[in-house]
């Protein structure tokens, strides 16, 4: 079996592990020196080699990012860190800020330097004022001991640090509404071009990063890029947290190299809940496809879980079990987006509103099977057409449900209601609590 690496979560129970104290005493901070005695292109190219990929979804590979900002625009360059975590399932960037608010910062600072930023900033979810409140005492801390300021470590490089709150809507995670947010607009996307490396906040050009990215830089630095690429698959390389959750005995983060399997990982949590089998699962938080027990083996790097027809976002592992209605489910998911859809764009701010008065009418077991035709045509609507990705996003539990589990919708119409529900009169067909062809 393949086994955790704690990096990033390693020293999470450690006394006040958020306190810079506790952090340096483990070693904290030390990537700074390192780094400063670096060029900040070199600290490009460590990032490069050692395979790092974007931790919020997409897995864009971060020193490639990185290179991009061109370093002869005159403007001011910015490192702007996206902690707006609100994807239903995404856990992990949370329990990071709160555990180890240091090793950010700490990564802040590497990376600001590396891209010859002198302000960054830390865009937080809104309704997490804990986590706002425990960031803005490590900045406090930092500025303090020298790390952050100027001259930092006497190295010559200046850079100031600004914790911003967001305003709590989940579009504000999409990078360029993030942007909006944070020069005080509403938050909706932007047109690309321009792409924020070059003209991102501000006008000028600008880096975002997931919290766990730009977390994952000071080990990077002190360890090599080796040591990382040395973790993981061929081009998935290195570590990640992996958010398990739902009817599993043990939820939680388990740091481990990318390409572990499910499988392995419900092992380590102790299995799911007694006398209870899974029935379907997210890889990735609720816009990525769902998946079966048929996938429990399937590595999850970025492409295996792409080949198994879905993606490995922010390995944010839900696990639901034979006794979850997967239509009210799906249904759940589907009023979350209709609520968070900004409005920018027709397909998404008015299909999203279809999609759910197509799904409740199904989940109350009032359509015919023509409406199953009906919502997969909305979807179809939808997907390709919405102007960013919270449009696709809300048609990949939907289309993957019926591809899984059809037979479950059916069910809904000839019980005329759902199943599940205990006040159904009739119980639901054990056989179709599996998805069809899995072997749970
Ligand atoms: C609707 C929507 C919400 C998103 N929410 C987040 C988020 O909360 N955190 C995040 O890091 N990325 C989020 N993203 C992805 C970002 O747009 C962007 O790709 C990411 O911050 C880049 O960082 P990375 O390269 O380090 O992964 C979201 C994207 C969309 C379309
Ligand atoms: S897809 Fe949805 S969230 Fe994205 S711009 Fe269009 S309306 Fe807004």
């Amino acid at each position: 079996m393949t086994t955790l690496t704690p990096v990033l979560t390693d020293n999470w129970d450690t006394e006040r592990a958020w306190t810079l104290a506790a952090y340096e005493e483990r070693g904290g901070y030390a990537a700074l020196d390192k780094a400063f005695a670096m060029a900040p292109d070199d600290v490009i190219a460590a990032v490069k080699e050692s395979g790092l990929r974007g931790r919020g979804g997409a897995g864009f590979p971060t020193g490639m990012k990185w290179g991009f900002i061109p370093q002869d625009n005159p403007r001011p360059k910015y490192l702007v860190v996206n902690a707006d975590e609100s994807e239903p399932g995404t856990c992990k960037d949370i329990p990071l800020m709160m555990a180890s608010p240091h090793t950010l910062v700490e990564g802040v600072i590497v990376s600001s330097y590396a891209i010859r930023a002198n302000t960054a900033f830390i865009y937080v979810r809104g309704e997490v004022l804990h986590v706002i409140r425990r960031l803005q005492r490590a900045v406090q801390e930092a500025y303090l001991a020298g790390h952050l300021g100027k001259n930092i470590h006497g190295s010559g490089y200046d850079l100031d640090l600004v914790v911003h709150a967001g305003a709590g809507a989940y579009i504000c995670g999409e990078e360029t509404a993030l942007l909006e947010g944070l020069e005080g607009r509403r938050g909706q996307p932007r047109l690309r071009p321009p792409f924020p490396a070059v003209a991102g906040l501000y006008a000028s050009p600008t880096v975002i990063n997931n919290v766990e990215s730009i977390a994952s830089v000071p080990s990077i630095i002190v360890n090599g890029p080796e040591w990382f690429a040395g973790m993981g698959t061929e081009k998935s390389n290195g570590f990640g947290i992996f958010s398990l959750s739902g009817h599993v005995r043990t939820p939680g983060q388990y740091e481990a190299p990318l390409g572990i399997t499910l499988r392995e990982l419900i092992d380590m949590a102790g299995g799911m809940r007694e006398g209870h089998e899974l029935k379907f699962w997210t890889p990735g938080g609720s816009s990525t496809p769902l998946l079966t027990p048929e996938h429990l083996d399937v590595p999850l790097d970025f492409e295996s879980v792409g080949a198994a027809g879905s993606m490995l976002g922010t390995r944010a592992l839900q696990l639901f079990d034979e006794t979850t209605c997967v239509v009210r489910a799906v249904l759940r998911w589907t009023e979350f987006y209709k609520h968070e859809s900004c409005g920018k764009c027709t397909p998404c701010r008015e299909g999203t509103w279809w999609l759910t008065q197509t799904m409740a009418r199904l989940e109350k077991g009032e359509g015919t099977e023509a409406d199953l035709d009906v919502l997969l045509d909305q979807c179809d609507n939808i997907l390709g057409r919405a102007f960013c990705a919270l449009g696709d996003g809300a048609t990949s539990p939907i289309t993957s449900s019926i591809q899984y589990f059809r037979d479950e919708y059916l069910a809904h119409l000839t019980h005329g209601g759902c199943p599940f529900d205990p006040a159904a009169s009739t119980a639901f067909p054990s056989s179709m609590t599996t998805a069809a062809g899995a072997t749970a």
